[in-house]
This record gives structure tokens, sequence and C-alpha cells, in this order.
């Protein structure tokens, strides 16, 4: 039997047990369901074992424990609520960028809500040229590839509808104030926490895909950041002071993110902008957008339904599409 016929059965052999966690079966059984023999069943076994689920054995019967915390398709699509997003999941252990990575499967003609995952990026790409700090087993990179039917111009609002989708999961996972730092920086207690980068490949009118790829700093310690984001980024875990499970959030993501999109052809951000103001760590702020070359000083008054920024300067109000925000501290 080769490795994907016994990793098939693994597979089936996890959800027999953990069907029922703490229920002792007898293993003649479950080798006899999984039409196995006793070789083949201990290799399936050590498999399981060797990927960190915990099963119990008491003489001739075996009883699922616990599931261990690692982004593989089993994992994943356990009890994956969603419709069509994370139905089809490609997972690897280290990776330069899965953004990359899915765009190469878009292009190959992967289907709309494939996603790419990764337990380590060894260069995790950020927004403006940046790097996404991207140790391993300790955080979520997740992209997702997207074929919308709607126009290109509509897509930029996508990163913000995936902020407020990343904000939900954030904020069901942890006990500091989360907010969304336009355009898609999500910040708890001021520190950031989980990025977007959305990368779009369209002619004139029709996209043919979009990447949407996302960076949520989990069970990262203080120390395995870099001195340089130390004092401005954070994880769950350091909020909240114990691990989070990287799989749940990454499920919540998924499913807040399909519920988000499912919408946002007919409605764009409308259905959303409540959540969008509530989450904003901007509006009233008096702020500095780098836009370009330019340096535009004002008030940030709101964020429009295409998920441009409103700047208000001398009683005009001028949109903003995209640009690096620093907030103007007043004494
Ligand atoms: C930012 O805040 O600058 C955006 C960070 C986006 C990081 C994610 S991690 C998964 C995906 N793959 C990448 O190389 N980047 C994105």
């Amino acid at each position: 039997m080769n490795q994907v016929e016994l990793e098939k059965k693994a597979d089936d052999l996890l959800l027999r047990l953990r069907r029922r966690p703490g229920v002792y079966f007898k293993a003649n059984l479950l080798a006899k369901n999984l039409i196995t023999d006793e070789n083949e069943f201990t290799v399936i076994l050590n498999l399981i074992k060797d990927l960190g689920y915990k099963i119990r054995f008491r003489s001739d019967t075996m009883a699922f424990i616990k599931a261990p915390d690692i982004l593989t398709p089993t994992e994943i699509s356990y009890r994956l609520k969603t419709k069509v997003i994370g139905h089809n999941i490609t997972a690897y252990r280290s990776v330069k960028s899965t953004n990359d990575l899915a765009a190469e499967l878009a292009e190959a003609g992967a289907p709309e809500g494939t996603i790419v995952t990764a337990e380590e990026q060894t260069r995790g790409r950020g927004r403006l040229g940046r790097d996404w700090h991207s140790p391993a087993g300790t955080g979520i990179y997740v992209s997702i590839i997207l074929r919308p039917r709607f126009k290109p111009e509509k897509a930029p609002g996508l990163s913000i509808m995936t902020a407020v989708a990343l904000a939900d999961t954030i904020n069901r996972f942890c006990n500091g104030e989360v907010r969304i730092k336009w355009p898609n920086d999500i910040l708890i207690n001021g520190r950031k926490t989980a990025g977007i980068l959305t990368e779009l490949v369209a002619d004139k009118d029709k996209i043919s895909h979009i990447v949407v790829g996302t960076g949520i700093n989990v069970n990262l310690r203080g120390e395995d950041f870099p001195a340089e984001l130390k004092d401005n980024a954070t994880s769950l875990r350091r909020v909240n002071r114990k691990k989070v499970s990287r799989v749940e959030v990454l499920k919540t993501f998924l499913y807040f993110f399909e519920r988000e999109y499912r919408d946002y052809p007919k409605y764009g951000l409308k259905k959303s902008h409540g959540k969008i103001k509530k989450y904003s760590s901007l509006l009233g702020q008096t702020i500095k957008i780098l836009e370009g070359k330019n340096i535009i000083e004002g008030t940030a008054v709101d964020i429009d339904f295409s998920g441009r920024l409103i700047l208000e300067r001398n009683g005009v109000k001028t949109p903003i599409s995209a640009g690096e925000v620093t907030v103007v501290k007043r004494d």
C-alpha cells in the first residue's frame, strides 16, 4: 500500500475514533472496518501518533484523546462549517510564501475557495514590500484563491472585507481590544496581530483571480518576535497569556470570511459598514497618510462603501484609496 492510501486510511481511522472521544473501540474491529491487516494497522497507528494525535490504549481497545494543533487538511477540514472556502486545501510544512504558491495554483486553474497554508514561511511577504515574520508552528499563514465575477474596480474593498472577518475572528479568541487599522492591519490593544496581502490578476474588465493572503500571530511568545517588532506587534497568546488553537482560529476565520464574501458581490461593504466603523482605530483621529510621495494630514472621518478612507481637511473631504497611516499625537 502506498503512502497516499495509508494516509487515507489513517484519516478514516481518525474520523471513526474521534466521533466519540474517550470511548474505547476494539482494535480488531477497527482494522476490519478499514480493510487492513495487523501489520498495516500498526503502520497506520504509528503514522497517526507521529503526527501528535493522542490515542490511549487499553488491552485490545483504543480511544481518541486529543488532536494536535497542526494545519493539515485533515485538521482544517474536520467539522469546517464553510460551503466553498477551504474545501480544497494544500498544506505545507515550509514554503517561501503561501501567496506565491496560491498564485501558481490559481494560474493552473485551482477552483474558487482553494486555500494554501504553511506551518512556516521563509520569505513571507507583507504590504509595501515588507517581510512577514513567519516562524514555524506558531502562526497562521494562509492564502485564499478567489475567482469573483464582479468587475476589477470592486476588488480593492476585499481587503477591508477580509479585515472585518479577521477582526471578528480575533475578537472571538481574545480578551483584548480588537481594532482594524485602515486599510487592513488588525491590532489588539494597539499592537499589530494580523495582516492581509491581497493580490489581483485582472485585465481591464475581468478578474482572472485574486489571492487573499493572511498572516495571524497566534502563539508567538515575546521572544519569537525580532527586536524591531517586539514593541509594536503582539499575538493572541501574549494577550491571553495562554496558547490558542491555530486550527480553531483558522476554521473560524474561513467561516467568517465566507460569510462576508457571500454578501460582497451584491452589497459591497454596505452590510459591514457598521462593523468597519466600530472596529476602526483611526476614525476621529488626526492622521498623516503617505500616499506615494505625498504626505496628507487631516482627520479620518469615515470609510466609504468602496473601502476608501475619507480624510477631512479644512472642511473638504477627500477619499484615499491606499497609503501608509500614522496617527498624529496631540499633547
Ligand atoms: C501586512 O500586514 O503587511 C500583510 C501581511 C500578509 C502576510 C500573509 S502570511 C500568508 C500570505 N503569504 C505571504 O507571503 N504573505 C501573506
